[in-house]
């Protein structure tokens, strides 16, 4: 039996971003599986996400195409410019809020909105950058860190989190904040 590769709904911003990063250097490679974002968000229930790493939108417009509102930041304003546009052409300007600047400045504010999925997609992960981010999260909200493999820093996060439940997906990592 042959199987067919299912299709990206967001595949033009795959490709958009893919071109961009050989231009722009920048080295952003989009989420590998836009799908199983909406997915996880759409079984969470997820009225709220927050992410780390914009790029040109890709991940951001699956995770807000389940409904969910997602905070998203980027530092690199040529980032989420774009992102604006690819996000508009999709329909999906209003269900994405684009924080331009550097993490560590823009997620204290966002400590407010009580998320129930925090997204990590900003190259390498560190224990720094996930603390972070998960000041965002609510009780009983879904943690989705990516690039696990990037970086060296799996092993402490993996203890930074010991105390939640996790699942390792190899490049991504699953942990669900305790109550
Ligand atoms: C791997 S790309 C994100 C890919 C995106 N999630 C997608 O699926 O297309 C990483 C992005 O994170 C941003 N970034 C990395 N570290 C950051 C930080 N500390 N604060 C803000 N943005 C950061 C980079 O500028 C880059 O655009």
């Amino acid at each position: 039996m042959t199987r067919t590769a299912p299709r990206d709904r967001f595949a033009a911003i795959k490709t958009a971003t893919l071109a961009h990063l050989e231009q722009h250097g920048c080295g952003c490679y989009p989420y590998a599986d836009g799908s199983l974002l909406a997915t996880l968000a759409a079984a969470a229930g997820a009225a709220t996400v927050v992410e780390l790493g914009t790029a040109l939108g890709y991940s951001a417009a699956w995770l807000a195409s389940t409904g969910a509102q997602v905070h998203t930041i980027d530092r690199d304003p040529v980032h989420t410019r774009q992102a604006q546009s690819h996000l508009a052409r999709h329909h999906l300007a209003d269900h994405v809020t684009l924080h331009t600047g550097e993490a560590t400045d823009i997620l204290p504010a966002l400590a407010a909105v009580s998320a129930d999925i925090a997204f990590f997609d900003g190259f390498a992960p560190t224990t720094a950058a996930i603390d972070a981010l998960t000041t965002t999260l609510r009780p009983g909200g879904l943690l989705i860190a990516g690039n696990m493999t990037l970086g060296g820093q799996a092993d402490q996060i993996r203890a930074q989190l010991a105390s939640w439940q996790h699942t390792d997906l190899g490049e991504t990592l699953l942990a669900v904040k305790p109550h």
